[in-house]
């Protein structure tokens, strides 16, 4: 049968999942995983409470259990994510850091991870979410200890750790035109100005039908990659208001077309990953309550209109 991932290969690019490390054991969701999809991002277990639960004290057991099953199934592995102001571990959260401590912390977190996953991983999202929505700096710990320089610190330690691997900007609500997305259009001009290394843009295109497609994302793709970066969408997933219904589904049908269609007409859009890929397994209805139904398979793992609608437009 051709895959969603056969079909993003014939534009050269791959069509991915994310997974979380208990989703393995269900074996008909696993199956489908190692079938349908050419690149898994792992959903939690790269994150910095999980690699490094004490100071200094590093354990990749849930990262390792997703590329041997990635390696084995022949997926790709994109690693989340490096730095971020979530899911921190409490020993770093629990106390104030000098910026030159907190600075050797980063430094030996980013060192010893991405040294971990060195040819295992093909690309790193080096820092995640550190917009706020008008486009100024988020104020977290790694802000206002050290400063925005923090991030082209991160890039280049990442950098001297991997020299193959893509490094990557990740965010949400920056696949329209916009301040955020403006800030980082801006703050990526500046990296590669200064010789920082950064080769993507990570889109995570956590979409909701009830607040419209993306203004202009077509566009707003294109001009990442005009800077000379890779773009990819890396987080799809299109929520709706529960119940579903036919409406409802044909509407985030329309929309993952059009998503699809976005990257399809950017040849430096590179990729595409959902954020899980059943209705079954989505961190959705927890955390937006009364929304969900957001990916393009069904609780049952049978497909809905979002998967043929992405099928035809890849
Ligand atoms: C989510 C995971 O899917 C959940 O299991 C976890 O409880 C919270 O984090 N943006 C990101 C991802 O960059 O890391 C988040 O993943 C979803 C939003």
């Amino acid at each position: 049968a051709v895959t969603l991932d056969d079909l993003a290969r014939q534009s050269g690019r791959y069509f991915g999942s994310a997974v979380d490390n208990p989703e393995l054991d269900d074996t008909p969701y696993a199956n489908l995983l190692g079938t349908e999809f050419g690149s898994t991002t792992p959903g939690n277990s790269m994150k910095w409470d999980a690699t490094e639960p004490r100071r200094g004290v590093f354990n990749f057991t849930g990262g390792d259990e997703i590329v041997n099953y990635a390696q084995a199934n022949g997926l790709s592995v994109r690693g989340h994510t490096l730095l971020w102001h979530s899911q921190l571990p409490g020993w770093l959260t629990s106390r104030t850091w000098t910026a030159d401590e907190l600075r050797s912390i980063l430094k030996n977190h980013i060192t010893q991870v991405v040294t971990h996953y060195k040819g295992k991983v093909f690309a790193w999202d080096v820092a995640n979410e550190i917009m706020n929505e008008d486009g100024t700096y988020r104020q977290s710990i790694f802000y206002k200890t050290l400063g925005p320089g923090y991030v082209a610190d991160a890039l280049r330690w990442a950098r001297a750790a991997d020299p193959n691997v893509k490094l990557y900007l990740n965010d949400y609500n920056v696949e329209a035109t916009g301040a955020k997305s403006d800030a980082y259009y801006r703050l990526v001009k500046q990296l590669k100005a200064a010789g920082v290394p950064i080769d993507g843009f990570g889109m995570q295109a956590h979409l909701a039908l009830q607040y419209g497609f993306p203004n202009q994302m077509g566009q707003n793709i294109q001009r990442f990659a005009d800077l000379g970066l890779d773009v990819a969408l890396t987080e799809l997933d299109i929520r709706m208001p529960l119940p579903s219904d036919t409406a409802k589904l044909a509407r985030q049908a329309e929309f993952y077309g059009r998503v699809t269609d976005a990257c399809l007409a950017v040849r430096r859009c590179v990729g595409i990953t959902l954020w899980g890929y059943s209705d079954r397994h989505s961190w959705i209805p927890p955390v937006f309550p009364g929304e969900g139904a957001a990916l393009p398979w069904n609780g049952n793992l049978r497909r809905k209109p979002a998967y043929d609608a992405i099928a035809k437009s890849l």
